[in-house]
């Protein structure tokens, strides 16, 4: 069956208090109508239309960049939900099913998207509401004696007694769509907020012996609706709550549940140990055993069997071998490859480099587009002058050689195999293989009397 989907999100956000529209302010790591889209993804419908009005041009460029088959429809006046949903008519196919999606209700999860989508298919509408302790603010679910929905009566229109109902209308619903596009044009904004109110087709749905159906969400954080910084921190820490559980229920150790960030995918096989304040952002795995210490940072990383990462260690587009060791303060920047039983120590920076098996670089080094052989040392200090000001050029390693403290590699350079470079050279030419190369000023001790202070003669 045709299933369109409409996004509505051109409301201002003005509580956000911010140049962004609001739909594009990120939870976890993303944009809120990112969440909505990667949701509807797996539905199988059509491409989804967006109702942009505030802030459109920047709504509209982040699909264009991002979601680019994904169309949109202008909102030029805020005049309420079913407004905004008859602009989204247009660019839809008149048929099958119209599912209706909010921009600012981010987490709605595919499963409960798909229950909502099923009760609307054989033709009815269908509705997701929730029962909520304190329902103030939401449009509430009104049924009849039998339990059937006949209303949805907004708060600002509400008596006493439709108050206290705990039944609330999050909004999303689906609605057989020649009947939503007939309801449209009926509706009339003579309510308390002079607005044309989507909801008023629930009525129009009864009147015309259409039933509705309604289910509900299976966790109470999918409906909730970001109007605010406040709420929207609350709802990212109910978000990365769930997902520390999921990591938990999966067998990760998690030193504490409350203090660790996802802003992307964290793939762990087993026995993985991950302390408190970490964040990880892209697409990040996790071997088995790995253990990554506090306050860590990785972003789009490949971690091996067994590795470590210790504390306050910043890895972004790297890759760890097994058994490898990383930190504590050491940073992977894009490119950087670590092989098996490798360490990269404290105050060490690797960018697009290979460092070969069992190769170590432990203190107070830079090594920028190098490739390091195995089990070669490289001593505190060591830096490869990769960029010459205008060009980046390569450093090579070979297999077991000694790099000594405090050496300038000048790039284009090889070290041989087996070569040892003494403490402080500065390597312009090839280190030839298995021979001592050092470049160093001739050591010096003269008779010497140190000044006395100027005051205490
Ligand atoms: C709406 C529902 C209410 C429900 C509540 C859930 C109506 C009349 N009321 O309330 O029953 O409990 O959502 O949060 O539908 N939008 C537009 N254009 C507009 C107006 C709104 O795009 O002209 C978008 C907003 O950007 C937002 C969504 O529609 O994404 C809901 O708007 P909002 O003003 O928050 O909802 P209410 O009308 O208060
Ligand atoms: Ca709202």
């Amino acid at each position: 069956m045709v299933m369109n989907i409409v996004i509505l999100g051109a409301g201002q956000g003005k509580r956000m208090k911010s140049a962004l529209p609001k739909v594009l302010h990120p939870l976890a790591g993303k944009p809120m109508l990112a969440h909505v889209l990667d949701a509807v993804k797996d539905l199988g419908g059509n491409q989804p239309c967006v109702v942009i009005g505030h802030g459109g041009e920047q709504v509209k460029a982040f699909l264009d960049t991002n979601y680019v088959t994904v169309s949109t429809a202008i909102q030029k006046e805020q005049k309420g939900t079913g407004h905004a949903v008859d602009q989204a008519m247009p660019h839809i196919q008149n048929e099958g099913i119209t599912l209706i999606l909010y921009g600012d209700v981010p987490l709605i999860q595919t499963n409960t998207l798909q229950r909502l989508v099923q009760l609307a298919e054989d033709g009815a509408l269908a509705l997701l509401t929730q029962n909520m302790a304190n329902p103030t603010g939401y449009g509430r679910i009104v049924r009849n004696t039998e339990g059937a929905v006949v209303a949805i009566v907004e708060e600002k229109d509400a008596d006493a007694n439709v108050k206290k109902i705990n039944e609330i209308n999050t909004g999303l619903m689906a609605v057989p769509t020649k009947s939503l596009q007939q309801w449209l044009k009926k509706l009339q904004p003579n309510n308390a907020q002079g607005e044309y109110y989507l909801t008023d087709i629930i009525g129009m749905s009864v009147l015309e012996g259409m039933p509705v159906r309604t289910t509900q969400p299976s966790f109470d954080w999918e409906t909730v609706g970001v109007n605010s910084r406040s709420q929207m921190a609350e709802l990212e820490r109910q978000w990365q709550s769930h997902l520390a559980n999921q990591l938990l229920d999966a067998g990760v150790a998690l030193a504490d549940a409350q203090r660790i960030d996802i802003r992307g995918t964290l793939e762990c096989l087993e026995d993985v140990q991950i302390d408190v304040g970490c964040i990880f952002e892209g697409q990040v795995t996790l071997g088995r055993g790995v253990r990554v210490g506090p306050y860590c940072v990785l972003r789009n990383v490949q971690v091996s069997d067994g590795a470590q990462i210790h504390a306050y260690s910043h890895l972004d587009s790297a890759t760890v071998g097994q058994n490898a060791v990383v930190g504590p303060y050491a940073r992977l920047r894009p490119g950087a490859e670590l092989a098996k039983n490798s360490h990269v120590g404290n105050f060490v920076e690797i960018k697009n480099s290979q460092i070969g098996e069992g190769s170590k670089a432990n203190h107070l080094a830079y090594v920028g587009d190098a490739i390091v052989g195995k089990r070669v040392n490289i001593g505190a200090g060591t830096i490869t002058c990769n960029y010459d000001g205008v060009n980046k050029h390569k450093t090579i390693i070979e297999d077991d050689a000694f790099i000594g403290s405090d050496t300038q590699l000048v790039a284009p350079v090889t070290v041989g195999r087996g070569a040892t470079l003494g403490a402080g050279t500065t390597l312009t030419k090839d280190a030839p293989a298995d021979q001592l190369t050092v470049s160093r000023a001739k050591q010096v001790s003269l008779a010497w009397k140190r000044p006395v202070k100027a005051d205490k003669k």
